[in-house]
Parts: structure tokens; sequence; C-alpha cells
């Protein structure tokens, strides 16, 4: 896949570069980036204001929320706790790479099937936690299911969807 150099912030009124950024190689959903980042960029700010990723959502920026989850190589990391310039040569995986709007991720299609938000905002980070702990081969009762998305909050308290969504996918594995 050929590299999209990218200079300058996504969006006008975005962050602005310091003098001391560099150059930062990504690789996020199998597309190579490289951005000019000051070193104490987030992985969340990277996503959002230079590439306009803006699926993963910023809730508390403090670790606390989870709506800002996305995989690495695999895992699941809150991305306002971790510098972009940390995830050099990763598999870096947003909501917007599991699925399309053509065809849903299996976990997509389980939280409409089982309306599983309300306003939507904490969504992609429970479905990219959810994948994260399918691929940790985790989850195999609704107390692990419980357990281990108890990072991820949703304000609107559709934890009921949300386990019985999780739990159809898990269950097809
Ligand atoms: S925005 Fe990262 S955990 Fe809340
Ligand atoms: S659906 Fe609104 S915060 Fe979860």
């Amino acid at each position: 896949m050929p590299q999209q150099p990218t200079n300058a912030p996504a969006r006008a009124g975005g962050v602005a570069v310091p003098p001391s950024a560099g150059p930062v190689h990504l690789t996020i959903n199998g597309q190579q980036h490289t951005l000019q980042l000051a070193p104490w960029t987030t992985l969340l700010d990277a996503l959002r204001e230079y590439l306009n990723l803006t699926g993963t959502k910023k809730g508390c920026d403090h670790g606390q929320c989870g709506a800002c989850t996305v995989l690495i190589d695999g895992k699941r990391i809150n991305s306002c706790l971790s510098l972009a310039v940390m995830h050099e040569g990763e598999e870096i995986t947003t909501i917007e790479g599991l699925g399309t709007t053509e065809s849903l991720h299996p976990l997509q299609q389980a939280f409409i099937d089982h309306d599983a938000f309300q306003c939507g905002y904490c969504t992609p980070g429970q479905i990219c936690s959810a994948q994260g702990l399918i691929n940790e081969g985790k989850a195999r009762t609704e107390d692990e299911i419980r357990e281990l998305m108890s990072g991820n909050l949703c304000r609107c308290g559709a934890y009921i969807g949300i386990l019985n969504a999780v739990k159809e996918v898990v269950e097809k594995k």
C-alpha cells in the first residue's frame, strides 16, 4: 500500500504543529500514513485531528470512559492515554476499519439488532472493546463479558442491549 504523506492537520482549526514536530509513520486500518506530530500527541488526537477518523470518540480524555478504545495488533487500548509515536510499526484498527456501510461487522449488526445504543457516542469504543475481547478468546460467560467490558461506560445505560449483542457474537465464535 503506498504511503500517504500528510503534513498538516486534516481539519481547519485543528491542533497547531509546533516546531519540534517530526514524522510519525502509522498503519491504520491497513493504510500507511506519515504525520508531522509533536511527540506528545496522543493517538486519539492523531486519529481525530490529523486524519479526520472521528469514529473514535473523546469522552473523558483521562482513561476512564473507554469511548476512545481502538485495537493495537488486535488488543484493546484507550487511545487517549497513549502517544501516537509509540505505535509506529503496529497495526492500528479503529471502528472505521471494522466494517463498511455495505458490509457491517457482525458486532455492528448485533448492536443494531439488540438496540444496544441510544446516542451512540460510546458505541465505537464498545464495539472495538468487544472485538478485542473476542480476539483474546475471553468472555465466555455473561459475567466475564460484564467484567471485561466494565471499562466502557454508556451514559445512556444501554448495558443490557450491549451485553446481549456481544454475547450473541461471542456465542457464534
Ligand atoms: S476518552 Fe479515553 S478513556 Fe475516556
Ligand atoms: S449509547 Fe449513549 S453513551 Fe452509550
